[in-house]
């Protein structure tokens, strides 16, 4: 690697994730959880939608996501859990469902998740997610969108790779995850397709 490109590295990096501890670390976590996710767009369908998942992909606004909870009332939205930069549905004892993207030209920015041993798509990866200061979810610095007209109504939930119709579709919105911690949270697995 030339001089250069390691100072284009490490700014990029400086700015959430530094691999070098210091104190701007507070700024940004790769460790959090469990929470909830909390879209915010304001004046448009998604504002203050729940995070949800199901069949192997994450929505915003779905009606059910009929997951299987240990115990109590199934949530209406999905749990997460960020353990060094990998971001997973929550499950006691350990978590077993990972989320995903594929920002290649082929994945065109496609969030899903694994279960247990599932393999992962080609060119997918798992680490890089963050929270900012105001608990804003990225994945190596890129955001979310979410696109209408998913299943039962939803809106299914994309990385925002600069594609503005991911796989065609039309009407989608970048979005503001935000985390929200939870003091008592339900151990589900989510519903997955092999
Ligand atoms: C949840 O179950 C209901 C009733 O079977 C079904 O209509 C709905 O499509 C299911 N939702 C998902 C996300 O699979
Ligand atoms: C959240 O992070 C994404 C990606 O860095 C950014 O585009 C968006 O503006 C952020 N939202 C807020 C409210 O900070």
């Amino acid at each position: 690697m030339h001089f250069s490109q390691a100072l284009v590295a490490f700014f990029a990096a400086a700015a959430c994730a530094s691999p070098v501890k210091s104190r701007d670390d507070d700024a940004c976590k790769n460790n959090f959880g469990p929470f909830g996710i909390m879209a915010l767009r304001s004046a448009s369908p998604i504002h203050f939608a729940q995070g949800s998942a199901a069949r192997n992909s994450l929505f915003l606004n779905l009606p059910e996501q009929n997951a299987t909870c240990t115990d109590g009332p199934a949530p209406s939205g999905a749990i997460f859990t960020l353990i060094d930069g990998n971001l997973y549905l929550y499950a006691e004892p350990e978590p077993y469902q990972q989320i995903f993207v594929d920002r290649s030209g082929m994945g065109q920015g496609i969030v899903g998740y694994t279960t247990g041993d599932q393999p992962l798509p080609r060119n997918a990866e798992r680490e890089g997610w963050e929270l900012d200061a105001n608990n804003n979810l990225s994945f190596k610095g890129t955001g979310l969108l979410a696109c209408p007209n998913s299943i039962d109504g939803a809106w299914r939930i994309w990385l925002s790779v600069g594609i503005g119709k991911p796989a065609g579709q039309e009407g989608c919105l970048g979005f503001s995850p935000r985390a929200i911690e939870l003091t008592e949270p339900q151990s589900c697995e989510y519903t997955y397709m092999q």
